[in-house]
């Protein structure tokens, strides 16, 4: 077989007229089925006549252009997520803005595919991947599971910002007692509550604030969760 020649099939950009599979009686050989997935002649990539593998891959040259559809080739015949990659069905150029390397990405928490809805943010603030930046509470950070009718122990119900975890909202949920788990002036957790010395406090001693009948929800001062008096 001569590839040689500029007329006819074989000028440059003609290499599928035979290499499509119809030839392959003859030795022409076509795209494997693994093969990436594109619709570009052959010759965008494979450059000699003698062996089709040592392709030279660009980016840029593929049809149809790469935005949007990285996964048709990464994860299938081209590096694939690694065992740590954070949960995510998302499209990989959603946090993955270049092709040259794949860290660092620029972490996307908008749209609304994968497990990046709100009700959700635990799945990767977990702790499970510090080690990408996704932080998990700290050791001092205010329990999530209890005293009874607080919300529960994903993010959202407290914290709205995906850039910031100090400006919490906090949500109490319906708790009636064990308000000096956090309101104590001996309570070792972060946030900006009201803390209180309570053997200094109206001879508080260790009564609750609230089942008490001292403060609302169950007392009768302030309004509930809100204010005091
Ligand atoms: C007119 C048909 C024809 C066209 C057009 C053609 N080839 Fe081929 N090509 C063949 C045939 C037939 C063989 C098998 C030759 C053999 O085994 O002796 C072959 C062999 C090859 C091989 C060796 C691997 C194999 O398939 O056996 C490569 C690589 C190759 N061609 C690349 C290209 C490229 C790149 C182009 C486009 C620039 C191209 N060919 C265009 C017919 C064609
Ligand atoms: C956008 C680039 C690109 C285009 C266009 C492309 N290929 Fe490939 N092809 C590759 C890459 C990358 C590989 C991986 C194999 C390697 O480089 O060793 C490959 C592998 C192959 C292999 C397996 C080689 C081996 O030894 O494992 C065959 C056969 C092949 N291509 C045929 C074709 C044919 C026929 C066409 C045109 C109809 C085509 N390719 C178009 C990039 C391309
Ligand atoms: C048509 C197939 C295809 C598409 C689509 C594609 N890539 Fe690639 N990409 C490759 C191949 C082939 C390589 C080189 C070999 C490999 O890494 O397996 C590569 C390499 C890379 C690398 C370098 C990997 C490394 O660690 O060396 C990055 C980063 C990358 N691609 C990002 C992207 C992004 C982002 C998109 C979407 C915008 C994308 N690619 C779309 C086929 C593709
Ligand atoms: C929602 C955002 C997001 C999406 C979508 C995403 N990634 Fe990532 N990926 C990340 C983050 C964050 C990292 C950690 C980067 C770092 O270490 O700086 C990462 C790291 C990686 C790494 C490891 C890089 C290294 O060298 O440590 C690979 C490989 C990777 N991603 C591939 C992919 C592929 C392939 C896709 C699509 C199939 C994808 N990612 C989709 C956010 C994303
Ligand atoms: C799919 C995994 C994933 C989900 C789901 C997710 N995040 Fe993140 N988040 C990350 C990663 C990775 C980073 C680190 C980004 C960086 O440093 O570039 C991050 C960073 C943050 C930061 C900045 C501080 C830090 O931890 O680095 C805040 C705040 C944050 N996320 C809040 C949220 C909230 C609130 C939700 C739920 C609405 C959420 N995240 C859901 C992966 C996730
Ligand atoms: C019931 C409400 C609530 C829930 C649920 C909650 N947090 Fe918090 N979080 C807070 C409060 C209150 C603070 C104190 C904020 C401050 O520093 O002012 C805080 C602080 C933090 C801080 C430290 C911020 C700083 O300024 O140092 C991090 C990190 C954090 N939370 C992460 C999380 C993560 C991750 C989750 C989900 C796994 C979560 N939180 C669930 C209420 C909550
Ligand atoms: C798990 C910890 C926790 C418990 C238990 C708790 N709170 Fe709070 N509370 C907070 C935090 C944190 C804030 C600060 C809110 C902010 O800055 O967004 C707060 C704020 C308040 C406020 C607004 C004034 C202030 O102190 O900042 C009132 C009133 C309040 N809580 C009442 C109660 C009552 C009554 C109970 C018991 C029924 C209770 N809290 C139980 C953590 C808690």
């Amino acid at each position: 077989m001569s590839h040689t020649g500029t007329n006819g099939p074989l000028a440059p950009n003609n290499c599928s007229t035979c290499h499509s599979g119809a030839y392959i009686a003859v030795n022409a050989l076509a795209k494997p089925s693994d093969h990436l997935s594109t619709t570009s002649q052959c010759d965008v990539c494979h450059k000699n006549y003698t062996t089709f593998a040592g392709a030279v891959f660009n980016h840029t040259l593929v049809t149809p252009p790469v935005a949007g559809r990285c996964s048709s080739c990464h994860g299938v015949t081209a590096k694939g997520k690694n065992s740590t990659h954070i949960p995510t069905t998302a499209q990989c150029d959603t946090c993955h803005k270049n092709t040259t390397a794949f860290a660092p990405a620029t972490m996307s928490h908008s749209g609304t595919t994968g497990p990046i809805t709100t009700g959700n943010c635990a799945i990767c603030h977990n702790g499970s991947y510090v080690a990408v930046n996704a932080l998990t509470k700290p050791s001092n950070h205010i329990p999530t599971t209890f005293p009874t009718g607080i919300p529960g122990n994903e993010c959202s119900l407290c914290h709205r910002s995906t850039s910031d975890w100090g400006s919490e909202r906090m949500n109490h949920g319906t708790m009636q007692t064990s308000c000096a788990t956090c309101h104590d002036a001996t309570s070792p957790y972060l946030g900006n509550m009201f803390k209180i010395n309570r053997s200094r406090h109206n001879n508080a001693g260790t009564k609750d604030c609230s089942s008490s009948g001292c403060h609302k929800p169950l007392g009768k001062f302030g309004s509930a969760y809100s204010k005091w008096n």
